[in-house]
């Protein structure tokens, strides 16, 4: 029945559409978007309409037609489109992953064309840039091939916390800490939007986990929410003005999100001022008339049953005609911002020479040098022969898997971005490896498949086996070892603990080739192509030098030679800890969640002490802090100064960066406070703002301005619903790293200050037991 009412309503918006191309403008008395108010429009809508406008098109058999005189896009290429009602003058709008770059079905049904997109690097690769102006521009790059395409709103950026090392998405997300979190989701947002291409920041909120996404409870407190889980999404949504929030699969304290009106009305719109959509994650949340209460306008990918059941609800007023009237007016505005509506004639081609100059220079801004004995980097110039070892030395990872692929038409490795520079590699290494990687060769494309191109996990692909006879030659005759380290992880499942160390066959490849190169005097680098946080601590001793590279989109390979060839200073710094070994992470008790077996729900007992905020509060040594990463010159602090000793409305702090070195280098300048922290319980100390010197030659400095305003003092008091500042004695550190802190200076707040008064929301239901400092 449902089945034939849904049949009639393609035909009929099909006829629709040729009634309107036939009989145009002559007979059409109905209110069109962008030409009458749009109450009027909305009030053109019968109520099916209506509840087919707030869910989306893509999983049911409708062909969205455009408007008159427009070309059909090609709809199956891409995450899903909302319905058209060609009769309103409402198109369909096409939404599209991802985060690393624009996700479209590469090959289309009888078309011999194939429509790739450039692989960017991955969120947590760009957050280690420590500057949003560059994440700003891979945005204005990723939105550029979004719009040629004919795409209007990129599924991105993701801006989930980093709370546990085995978060299956992380590699997505940007960090343990909101202010860069924050920062770097409000520069991709103004970069893509631009371009006149929507952005969905997702996913809102607390969706730290893969385990049981779709059910998982996140029981938070106040606080923890406010400060860590909050906070970037708030940084966006002020500094960035997105057009979509994605809200997430999970529950928040016993509500999902996307049906919780505290979360999406009362602090998304009524607090921080949000004004366009949010839609659900792809089949969030079980209640479809819940979720139009809430004010998640549009639900995605569109079932016939949530239209149903909203046009129900609709019929006989268990739910009122004016919230989805709303819900659709929020829909329209910013359907009225996109290209579609404003019938942009996209090209299907992209300028790829400038995105794939851009993903080449945000991976090597970005990538992390993590150890540098002896100055062994940038190669000296008698190093001619290079003997790059490990599978992913010959085939790189440029991301990770699921929605947060792209299909890229090509990526560089290790090996080919050493050859593009110049380095001879040893002959039959490559032949080895390259045979072997054979076997891993990703399926054949196929027509409209989103999911294509997968990289085999490593698990599958064990590392090839190789005679000792051929590493002892490679010692002999090769000027320099490289050994790959990878990890591939993805959506939908969390990471197992093993991968966080690495596994026999690695050590094994890594202690022979270090014991053999060590032997004839030779040096090791070793280069983790790395989606998450691994243990480094036990095997850091057998490399002289280790560059991060994270997941670094397609032009890796090239990014890496920059940088350890020293075209390229390195200036990436970590946005997230490497601890020494994972039962020092705060979170292990509690992540996944309990019951251990099917975890229901997962309390955050650690509170606000995640990341570095845990590892320097509790004394708990890293193996590679929060902040930390190494260059090729050095830089001294000096002039610290303090625009006041006492805080009035906010406090202006100046430094002097200077570049002591014999390199041109930038340095990422931290700052962190701490508070006085008598009654209330404070971290020893937080970021609070950032900069990124520009390019200092050698000798010469630059003063970095920050501003710290009445809300980086302040924390959540959950008994006040307040941000409150604490009176007493504050302690400025600015500092190449959160343990690496060259200068500080105090202030006085000589009264507690109330900043900022909120509604009391999102209250747990159960007693948290959170880790306090006393
Ligand atoms: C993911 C989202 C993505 C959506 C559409 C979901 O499974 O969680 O991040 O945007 O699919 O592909």
């Amino acid at each position: 029945m449902k089945f034939s009412n849904h049949i009639k309503y393609s035909t009929l918006l099909l006829l629709s559409s040729f009634l309107t191309i036939n009989l145009s403008c002559t007979t059409d008395k109905h209110p069109r978007l962008g030409e009458s108010p749009v109450q009027e429009v909305i009030d053109a809508m019968t109520i099916e309409e209506k509840s087919l406008m707030v869910t989306g098109a893509k999983r049911r058999e409708v062909v969205p037609v455009p408007l008159p005189g427009r070309k059909q896009k090609n709809i199956t290429a891409v995450g899903g489109y909302t319905y058209p009602f060609v009769h309103l003058g409402i198109p369909s709008i096409m939404l599209s992953d991802g985060p690393a770059g624009l996700r479209i079905a590469p090959r289309r049904p009888n078309d011999p064309e194939t429509y790739y997109c450039t692989a960017f690097p991955v969120g947590t690769l760009v957050a280690s840039s420590w500057d949003p102006q560059l994440v700003e521009k891979v945005g204005n790059a990723m939105g550029h091939e979004a719009l040629e395409y004919g795409v209007d709103i990129l599924l991105s950026p993701a801006m989930n916390i980093h709370r546990d090392p085995l978060g299956g998405r992380s590699f997505e997300y940007y960090s343990e800490d909101p202010l860069i979190s924050g920062k770097m989701g409000a520069a991709l947002v103004r970069g893509i939007q631009s371009q006149g291409i929507g952005t969905a920041i997702k996913h809102f909120v607390a969706n730290n986990q893969e385990t049981n996404r779709r059910t998982i409870d996140a029981v938070v407190s106040e606080r923890a929410l406010r400060e860590i889980y909050l906070r970037g999404f708030e940084i966006a949504v002020k500094e960035g003005d997105p057009w979509t929030v994605m809200s997430s699969y999970n529950k928040v304290n016993g509500t999902y999100t996307p049906q919780s009106e505290e979360l999406l009305e009362i602090i998304l719109r009524k607090e921080w001022g949000f004004d366009g959509f949010v839609l659900t994650d792809w089949y969030g949340g079980d209640d479809p008339v819940e979720q139009m209460k809430a004010g998640n306008d549009l639900l995605m990918p569109g079932l016939q049953d949530w239209s149903d059941a909203i046009a129900e609800a609709l019929e006989n007023g268990s739910l009122e005609k004016e919230l989805v009237d709303r819900n659709i007016a929020r829909i329209l505005d910013v359907i009225t911002r996109t290209s579609t509506y404003k019938d942009y004639p996209y090209s299907n081609k992209p300028n790829f020479k400038e995105s794939i100059k851009i993903a080449r220079e945000a991976a090597g801004e970005s990538m992390v040098l993590l150890k540098n004995d002896a100055d062994i980097l940038p190669l000296k110039p008698d190093i001619k022969k290079v003997a790059p070892f490990g599978n992913y030395s010959y085939k790189l990872t440029v991301g990770g898997t699921g929605s947060g692929m792209v299909n890229n038409e090509y990526s560089i490795s290790l090996a080919q971005g050493l050859e593009n520079a110049g380095y001879e590699i040893d002959a039959a290494l490559h032949e080895k490896y390259t045979d072997y990687l054979k076997k891993g060769k990703p399926q054949n494309l196929e027509a409209d498949s989103l999911i294509t191109a997968m990289p085999k996990p490593d698990s599958i692909l064990g590392e090839l086996p190789l005679d000792a006879s051929l590493i002892r030659q490679n010692a002999e005759e090769s000027d320099i070892a490289m050994v790959s380290i990878m990890r591939v992880f993805g959506e939908g499942g969390d990471r197992k603990l093993e991968t966080f160390y690495l596994t026999e066959e690695e050590k094994n490849l890594l202690k022979n080739v270090s014991e053999a190169f060590r032997a004839k005097g030779k040096k090791v680098v070793v280069v983790l192509n790395i989606g998450g946080v691994i243990e480094t601590a036990s095997w850091r001793e057998l490399a002289d030098a280790i560059l991060l590279a994270w997941q670094p989109g397609q032009e890796g390979g090239n990014a890496m030679a920059d940088i350890l060839t020293g075209k390229v200073n390195p200036s990436g710094k970590l946005a997230t800890t490497f601890p020494l070994d994972y039962p020092d992470v705060p979170t292990t008790k509690n992540f996944p969640g309990t019951p251990a077996e099917n975890p229901e729900k997962v309390v955050h007992e650690e509170g606000i002490y995640v990341g570095y905020r845990y590892y320097d509060s509790f004394a708990v040594n890293p193996a590679y802090e929060f902040g930390f990463g190494l260059s090729y010159t050095d830089f001294s602090y000096d002039n610290l100064k303090l625009g006041s000793e006492t805080f009035e409305n906010e406090i202006e702090v100046t430094a002097d960066i200077k570049n002591t070195g014999n390199k041109a280098g930038r340095e990422v300048v931290q700052l962190y406070l701490a508070a006085p922290g008598k009654a209330m319980d404070k971290p020893v100390k937080e970021l609070k703002n950032f900069a990124k010197t520009k390019l200092l030659a050698p000798g010469e400095s630059q003063t970095i301005t920050f501003v710290l305003d009445a809300r980086s003092l302040a924390s959540f008091v959950s008994e006040r619903s307040a941000w409150i500042a604490e009176a007493g004695k504050y302690t400025v550190h600015v500092g190449a790293s959160s343990r690496d802190i060259r200068k500080s200076a105090g202030f006085d707040l000589e009264k507690e200050l109330t900043v900022e008064k909120v509604h009391k929301v999102l209250v747990p239901q159960e007693k948290i037991s959170e880790f306090k400092r006393k």
